[in-house]
């Protein structure tokens, strides 16, 4: 299997779908939507410490240096698109605490879980070798699923005419996954491409909680003065 067909079993999987139905909440609503992209923004700064902390020099070569550093990047476009969504409420995502983010701690917890699984699948190989097979694995699964994430979150952006996109990171993230897919042990990476979609489903669970939580303080607040329009809409579709 190449990592194409990959990419297409996880656009057809549930968390696709999910992630479709719990964008086209959060994209209409500022408050929940710039914590959410600074949620995106602790993922990929997560993502770039990983690197970091497991990669050794002896093995990080000029694409790895690149993908340190594009990932940086992403994390620094995110967050100041989290504080300019953010706009009437500044200080709203200062930083990555649970309060500034939409599930922070959980999109962390789901990276933490990738690693896990990651370092089950590679724990026969001999110990020089044994953080950068983990680096490849756990770095294919998340660009698999950010190839498929980051599309759909760019379509529900133009669908409601937002003035931001994330088009350049999409291109950078197939590039990240075309290089992990020239080394990619298919036998290791099958367990752990499996488990990320239990692990990435774990995560819409969580912001799915908070984002209800939004909804109903927005809709009671809302159904007090007018009550026919929250009955009618929906906090979503204001
Ligand atoms: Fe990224
Ligand atoms: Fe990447």
């Amino acid at each position: 299997m190449n990592m194409k067909s990959y990419v297409e079993a996880c656009a057809g999987g549930d968390g696709a779908r999910r992630t479709e139905e719990i964008l086209l909440r959060i994209v209409p609503a500022p408050e929940a939507h710039a914590r959410f992209v600074n949620t995106l923004s602790r993922l990929e700064y997560v993502g770039v410490r990983k690197m970091l902390k497991s990669r050794r020099a002896e093995a990080l070569d000029l694409d790895g240096l690149q993908h340190a550093l594009d990932e940086t990047i992403h994390a620094l476009r995110l967050k100041k698109m989290a504080v300019a969504l953010a706009g009437r409420a500044p200080g709203a995502v200062d930083t990555y605490a649970d309060a500034h983010t939409l599930a922070g701690g959980a999109g962390e917890a789901y990276l933490q879980g990738l690693d896990a699984a990651a370092a089950d699948a590679v724990a026969d190989v001999p110990d020089d070798q044994r953080s950068e097979a983990n680096y490849r694995l756990t770095s294919a699964a998340i660009e698999v699923r950010a190839q498929v994430f980051y599309p759909i979150y760019e379509r529900c952006l133009r669908a409601h005419g937002i003035g931001h996109s994330v088009a350049s990171i999409v291109r950078d993230e197939d590039r990240h996954l075309e290089e992990m897919a020239a080394s990619l042990d298919e036998r290791r990476f099958e367990p752990a491409f499996a488990v990320e979609e239990q692990l990435f489903g774990r995560f819409l669970d969580a912001v799915d909680v908070e984002l209800r939580a939004i909804e109903s303080a927005r809709r009671g607040g809302g159904a007090v003065h007018r009550p026919l329009d929250a009955a009618a809409g929906g906090v979503g579709e204001r």
